[in-house]
């Protein structure tokens, strides 16, 4: 889905399909660099990182193995709960691996915080990094060490690329906010 399909319910376009794939296209050499001859794995938080994943693994030059997760925090509303549940748990080893994390945003890092702590400690993950396609800096609460910088972007509410509103537009391929009487009801 494109900009077009969406030009009713969007403010303004954030990011451009081009730009998106520009940051991911340069991710993926920078990640084929510092992983080469270590054991990558790949891991993506469901269900927004999907689009990122598969960006980013088409475009690196090396291979190894990805796994997912699904974890909830969110809820279907704008505001994290600060809880981190596992919906569902990994579905690939990584003891003794150096995981990358894929995710679609790093928001108040609830999510990334707990995630890196429990590959590292539970599962035992040799490393663990990440790489967040987009950042809202201004809402952060944890001090996350953010190796692969995606875009930082101001405290609004965006979809596309893997972000949805109600489950919906992640299909859409640009980064965008909506327009608030898509959800005022929800907001007030
Ligand atoms: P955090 O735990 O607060 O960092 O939030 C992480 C999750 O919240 C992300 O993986 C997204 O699923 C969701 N999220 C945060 N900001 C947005 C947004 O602007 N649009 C859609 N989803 C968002
Ligand atoms: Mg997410």
């Amino acid at each position: 889905m494109e900009i077009e399909d969406v030009r009713d319910d969007i403010e303004k376009v954030l990011l451009t399909k081009e730009q998106i794939q520009r940051k991911i296209k340069d991710t993926a050499r920078r990640v084929d660099e510092d992983y080469g001859g270590k054991d990558l794995v790949l891991v993506g938080v469901l269900k927004g990182a999907v689009n990122v994943m598969t960006a980013l693994m088409n475009y690196m030059h090396t291979t190894c193995p990805i796994g997912f997760m699904s974890l909830s925090s969110y809820g279907e509303g704008f505001e994290s709960s600060g809880q981190v549940k596992v919906r569902s748990d990994l579905n690939v080893d990584v003891e003794g691996k150096d995981v990358l994390i894929v995710e679609d945003i790093v928001d108040s890092g609830n999510t990334l915080h707990w995630l890196m702590g429990y590959l590292s400690n539970e599962k035992k993950a040799r490393s663990v990094n990440v790489f967040p396609l987009l950042s809202k800096p201004s809402r952060r609460q944890w001090d996350i060490y953010v190796k692969y910088p995606g875009y930082e972007i101001e405290d609004e509410f965006v979809i596309g690329f893997g972000l949805d509103y109600k489950e919906c537009y992640r299909n859409l391929d640009a980064i965008a906010v909506l327009k608030p009487s898509v959800y005022s009801q929800e907001r007030m």
